[in-house]
């Protein structure tokens, strides 16, 4: 039997994946003044263990002001590049590529965590020690009502925003990470310049909405070495919300192109006003959008990674078989399971004999197999009849 592609190895520029399984970035919310802890190392090195063949550490803020809420990770400041190198660190040693994602909120940062409802912060946050902050946005635009209206920066000031995406990048470099991503999607601030509804400017970065999303791609390849591959979150999302026409989306990924971007993460939802609080989430799924990914791939040429409910290791395998997808990105399965690439490899026919497990774990495994596998076998036969 062939090997799975899903389980082939994936060279990205100087960089080997073992196999074409990402944890897709997930923010935990977890963060004092911007610094990664304990929890992010756990929560980080457990996929790692799992088998995935990259770990994307969550969106971390190039500046203060552009985050989703107060325990968002940050690089806008040199302390915060120890901390997360002990997180790099803990990935590598399990033996996947640890990449971590840029990020700036705009004017949907200033958020409450996410169990304390995520709306925008309010008096009674700030009397417990959280309080709202001024926001930033291509223009003095709420995302609706019962938002704060964010600043609008000057053409110097935008200028300076994107020299943050730089100094970022190179502290993603120094804490060692390996693959970085650009947060370009969900309604934040890339995505709020490159949209109409949000993009109101009359000066450069108006006129040329992808003028800012251009030069922060420029910004960071400037500080990302040559050696290490750049992905670029997009969001294939509802044209009604924030989404963008798929010749629009062509254009821009060329340019993104050659400027060094190297993958494209086809993300969807989380669009240019609507946000899951306030009564204004919009009806919409947050399935990979295989086909549309599958069009800019053919056209561009760009490596595709897919993301969005794929919990069915099957369903990944055939979007890399047909064409859709170069790699995966796996994100809420991975909470429920962070053994989700090992496991994969089980039903995919890839690994019968634990090869892909921890050292420290798969002779145990290997010797129990005879009794322990026909008994789970059984069970998920059970399950599925
Ligand atoms: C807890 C949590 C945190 C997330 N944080 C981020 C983030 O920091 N950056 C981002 O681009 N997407 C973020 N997402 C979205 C995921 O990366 C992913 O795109 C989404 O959950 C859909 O994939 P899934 O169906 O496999 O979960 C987050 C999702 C969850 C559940």
């Amino acid at each position: 039997m062939s090997r799975p592609q899903l389980f082939t190895p994936l060279p990205l520029r100087g960089v080997n994946a073992r196999n074409r399984v990402a944890i897709s970035p997930m923010q935990q919310y977890s963060a004092v003044d911007g610094c990664a802890n304990d929890w992010h190392l756990a929560h980080m090195a457990r996929f790692a263990m799992g088998g995935a063949g990259i770990v994307f550490v969550g969106a971390s803020a190039v500046e203060q002001r552009g985050r989703n809420t107060h325990g968002d990770l940050g690089l806008w400041h040199d302390d915060h590049v120890e901390p997360l190198a002990r997180v790099a660190r803990a990935v590598q040693a399990s033996g996947a590529v640890a990449g971590i994602q840029l990020g700036h909120c705009g004017r949907k940062a200033g958020l409450q965590k996410w169990w304390e409802g995520h709306g925008p912060l309010n008096d009674a946050d700030a009397a417990r020690g959280e309080a709202a902050w001024p926001t930033v946005a291509p223009s003095a635009l709420a995302v609706g009502p019962g938002w704060r209206v964010p600043q609008e920066p000057d053409t110097t000031e935008v200028r300076r925003i994107v020299q943050a995406w730089g100094d970022a990048a190179r502290r993603a470099h120094d804490a060692g990470f390996q693959a970085l991503e650009i947060h370009g999607a969900h309604g934040y601030l890339v995505h709020q310049f490159l949209h109409p509804v949000s993009n109101r400017r009359q000066d450069p970065y108006g006129t040329d909405r992808h003028r800012f999303a251009l030069e922060v791609a420029e910004a960071v390849r400037r500080h990302w070495p040559e050696a290490l591959p750049l992905f670029w979150r997009v969001s294939l999302a509802d044209p009604r919300d924030g989404g963008f026409e798929l010749d629009e989306t062509i254009t821009l990924v060329r340019a993104l192109q050659s400027r060094g971007v190297d993958v494209l993460d086809c993300s969807s939802g989380g669009g240019i006003s609507s946000y899951p609080t306030e009564g204004k989430r919009i009806a919409r799924g947050l399935e990979f959008n295989a086909d549309m990914a599958q069009r800019i791939r053919a056209a561009t040429g760009i490596m595709t990674m897919g993301v969005g409910l794929i919990i069915d290791p099957r369903h990944a395998e055939n979007y890399l078989a047909q064409g859709q997808a170069d790699l995966v990105a796996i994100g809420r399965e991975a909470l429920f399971n962070p053994n989700w690439a090992v496991h994969a490899e089980i039903a995919l026919g890839a690994n019968d004999d634990y090869a892909s497990w921890p050292r420290q774990y798969r002779m145990w495994l290997q010797r129990r197999a005879p009794v322990a596998d026909p008994i789970r076998t059984a069970a998920r036969d059970r399950t599925l009849a």
